[in-house]
């Protein structure tokens, strides 16, 4: 097994990489000191798994499911987890276990940190998105209809475990979500670091993700500033997968909005190309460096280029993406330079606008 800390202080956690890592579940629990009994937090697709059968906290456990997708990330799902847990008799030296995506782990870990104003929790992270992504560095919570993840903590768990074997039963679409999130990495250490490539063996590339997360997350855990890396390419990401929701939900109304939509990586990988084409266009970077953007992102199986829905629209784009939460009232983007990836506040909306354009016209 791999082990990374994510150094916090007295918050501090351990996130174990490996096949089968599930069976470190009893030793992670038994760390807390203290839990008699646990919840567990899942999903029917995740609980009716042989995998899942094989999940032992080595204490007294319940197991509590929640529903599929963002739909299901709601506060009636928080209060019916919080419900269930004082009807089970979770007391506040006991724990939540989550075991699935970035749903059940963000919904979860709200979930915790709020029950009995917050108890320990650990997270099995099934699914590569989560593993290199959602399940570590402390942010929960829950979708608004406002908004996605508009209510939510930051409340660390008391260990991740990423167990490789999940990996194997992972949809194109689940495997394309988390490429697009290990791409982003790749962008996010100082230059001449070694980070790795799509053929890396995917257990380094849990690794080394989780790595430079732990570094981001343990120099800023409330996202102040430096945090705010870890949504490189998400901007642009967040305003396709909204206009994306948006059409389809025109068509077809809420039934079968999985099916068809753009994945959350495919999303960020075209986030990340725009971004990098705004960095040249406001002086940040060359051409080598943006060419070096296509080839990260094409070397993991991820389109570079705008998805024909989002052709002419760059308004509408733009709209969403000054709403965007992390916009903070003016135009905030992650963008490549001199000192590397950070947050650039007040850009021009005509470098937007002609980023956009030039996005639509790359081959
Ligand atoms: N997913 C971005 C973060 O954890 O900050």
């Amino acid at each position: 097994m791999r082990k990374v800390e994510v150094p916090l202080g007295q918050r501090s956690y351990q996130v174990t990489i490996g096949q089968d890592a599930r069976f470190e579940l009893a030793d992670t629990v038994a760390s807390i000191g203290s839990v008699s009994r646990v919840g567990i937090v899942t999903q029917d697709i995740v609980a009716s798994t042989e995998w899942f059968a094989s999940i032992d906290p080595g204490v007294r456990f319940e197991i509590f499911t929640v529903g599929e997708g963002e739909p299901a990330k709601s506060l009636a799902t928080v209060e019916d987890l919080c419900r269930k847990f004082a009807s089970y008799g979770l007391g506040r030296h006991d724990a939540v276990v989550a075991v699935g995506g970035g749903v059940v782990t963000d919904l979860a870990g709200f979930s915790a940190s709020i029950y009995l104003r917050g108890v320990a929790y650990v997270n099995i992270a099934t699914t590569l998105l989560a593993q290199v992504d959602a399940a570590v560095g402390g942010k929960t919570g829950a979708n608004l209809p406002e908004g996605k993840n508009l209510v939510g903590t930051f409340w660390q768990p008391k260990g991740v475990i990423c167990d490789l074997a999940t990996l194997e039963t992972l949809s194109a679409r689940e495997w394309a979500c988390g490429r697009g999130e290990i791409a982003k990495y790749a962008f996010l250490v100082p230059r001449g670091t070694e980070t790795f490539s799509a053929g890396t063996s995917i257990e380094d590339q849990v690794v080394r993700c989780v790595e430079i997360k732990a570094d981001v997350v343990s120099g800023d855990e409330r996202e102040s500033e430096r945090r705010m890396v870890l949504n490189y390419g998400h901007t642009l990401a967040h305003a396709l997968e909204a206009l994306d929701l948006a059409r389809h939900f025109e068509t077809r109304g809420a039934g079968n909005l999985g099916q068809g939509i753009l994945a959350h990586g495919e999303a960020v990988a075209v986030g990340l190309i725009f971004a990098a084409i705004l960095a040249r266009r406001m002086g940040r970077i060359d051409d080598g460096r943006v060419d070096w953007h296509r080839r990260v992102v094409s070397e993991f199986g991820l389109s570079t280029e705008l998805p024909s829905f989002a052709r002419g629209k760059g308004e509408e784009l733009v709209e969403y993406m000054r709403r965007d939460k992390k916009a903070n009232h003016d135009l905030t983007f992650v963008l490549d330079g001199p000192r590397g990836v950070e947050p650039v506040r007040g850009v021009d909306i005509k470098d937007v606008f002609e980023s956009i354009e030039e996005l639509e016209s790359l081959p």
